[in-house]
């Protein structure tokens, strides 16, 4: 078209601006359309200490007021509280989930608390998997849920990195972008907290923990080694109004003077707010779902048994892993079935074997139980015999008796 134009001016032919855009200069205002309609989602995981600062955070950067109930100190686990929460500004509908750490760095033994942040990080991975191996899937209208960034906050202690620290980031850094976040940077001064983020930048190095990059576009280059070099950010979260001369603004009050959190000289609050939601958000949806998900993926489908390449290093299809997946659970099917009838005549083998000894033992038993039996009998017979005798020598001396008092009886009549 400028060539068009440029033809036009040099054969002095009258040329008049056009009042909308046609062609295909119109496929990003379609994409702008269409990314307004369906809405956004971001989900944000906070990791950190108990009220080191997570909601007040999350409240500042969304300019919301999410009521919260302060969590105790006295959970003998960590655990982890998801919010979602929709919210507009101008026509941008918000899907937003909040994920926040709850009894972080409070028990004794602090060696598996970055376990459960693992297994939800997992578990949001696993459905949308799941999803995604479907034969009718909706990808599209599914809530996903995957984690897109993890706000790590670290005490201002102004010293180092705790333990705790070091090991969750290395266990989350395959699985989430970090973003590490200096909590209520207005208590370190200034010269200490340039000291602190030293520090922390190079033990994070030293102990290979990866960080998210902020990745650099031509335009944006300058601005985006600034925010690389504000890492880990400074910052301060507040809801409360304080009187700057003649304006309020959002910071916080001292006896000395006022922090305002929207200064980018006093803290790195705008910068981490620009980062996040203006520029980053989609790089860090897309860097969830290009490295972080597909690693899972990758892990997952492997422990099943797919692989792209062959042991001889030649390319294989879905169709030729599926065969020999089926080939091989066939195989595993009847080497099963055929353990399992071993076993079951094994088994009838060894109960038969129980039944003739348990045949034998009653039959011995009966055989002895008949031996007393019998001796008994013929000792009541014996024993009857001897009554029977006894009782017929009774009748025989009875009649004696009997016979003698007859006799005894007959002269006294005679007489
Ligand atoms: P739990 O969810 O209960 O673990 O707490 P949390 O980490 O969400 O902390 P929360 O935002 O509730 O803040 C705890 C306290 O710290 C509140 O009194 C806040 O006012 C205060 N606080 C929050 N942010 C800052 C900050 O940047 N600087 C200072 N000085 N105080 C802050």
């Amino acid at each position: 078209r400028r060539d068009d134009e440029q033809t036009k001016k040099e054969e002095n032919i009258r040329c008049l601006p056009l009042l909308d855009n046609f062609g295909f200069e119109c496929f990003p205002r379609q994409l702008v359309h269409r990314s307004i309609q369906q809405g956004f989602s971001f989900n944000i995981l906070c990791v950190g200490e108990t009220g080191i600062g997570k909601s007040t955070l999350i409240d500042t950067l969304f300019n919301t007021n999410f009521k919260e109930h302060k969590s105790s100190h006295f959970h003998p686990s960590v655990g982890l509280k998801v919010q979602m929460y929709d919210l507009h500004e101008s026509n941008v509908h918000l899907k937003l989930t909040v994920v926040k750490t709850v009894g972080y760095g409070d028990q004794i033994n602090k060696e598996a608390s970055y376990r459960p942040i693992i297994d939800y990080i997992d578990t949001q991975f696993e459905a949308y998997l799941q999803e995604e191996l479907k034969i009718k899937r909706s990808l599209i209208k599914l809530h996903d849920s995957r984690v897109h960034v993890c706000l790590y906050f670290i005490a201002p202690t102004g010293h180092s990195l705790k333990s705790l620290d070091l090991v969750t980031m290395k266990m989350l850094d395959s699985k989430v972008n970090i973003v590490p976040l200096i909590a209520k940077a207005d208590t370190v001064s200034k010269t200490d907290l340039q000291k602190f983020k030293s520090k922390i930048m190079s033990e994070l190095a030293g102990n290979g923990i990866q960080i998210y990059q902020i990745p650099a576009n031509d335009e944006a280059s300058a601005s985006v080694n600034s925010l690389q070099e504000c890492l880990p950010f400074a910052v301060v979260g507040s809801m409360d109004e304080v009187r700057v001369g003649k304006r309020t603004a959002r910071g916080r009050q001292y006896p000395w003077g006022v922090l305002q959190v929207d200064n980018e000289s006093h803290c790195d609050f705008v910068k981490l707010r620009n980062m996040l939601l203006c520029s980053n958000m989609e790089d860090l949806k897309e860097d969830t779902h290009i490295h972080h998900y597909q690693r899972y993926r990758c892990h997952r489908l492997t422990k099943i048994g797919f692989a792209d390449v062959g042991p001889d290093n030649q390319p294989l299809s879905f169709q030729e892993i599926y065969g020999a997946k089926r080939q091989e659970f066939s195989e595993q099917c009847q080497r099963e079935e055929e353990r399992l009838k071993q076993r079951f005549v094994q088994r009838i083998k060894e109960k038969e074997a129980e039944f003739k000894e348990t045949e034998k033992e009653l039959q011995d038993e009966f055989q002895h139980l008949k031996r007393i039996q019998q001796e008994k009998t013929k000792k009541l017979e014996e024993e009857r015999r001897q009554l029977e005798e006894e009782i017929i020598a009774f009748y025989k001396m009875k009649a004696d008796f009997e016979a003698q008092q007859a006799q005894q009886a007959q002269p006294a009549s005679n007489l």
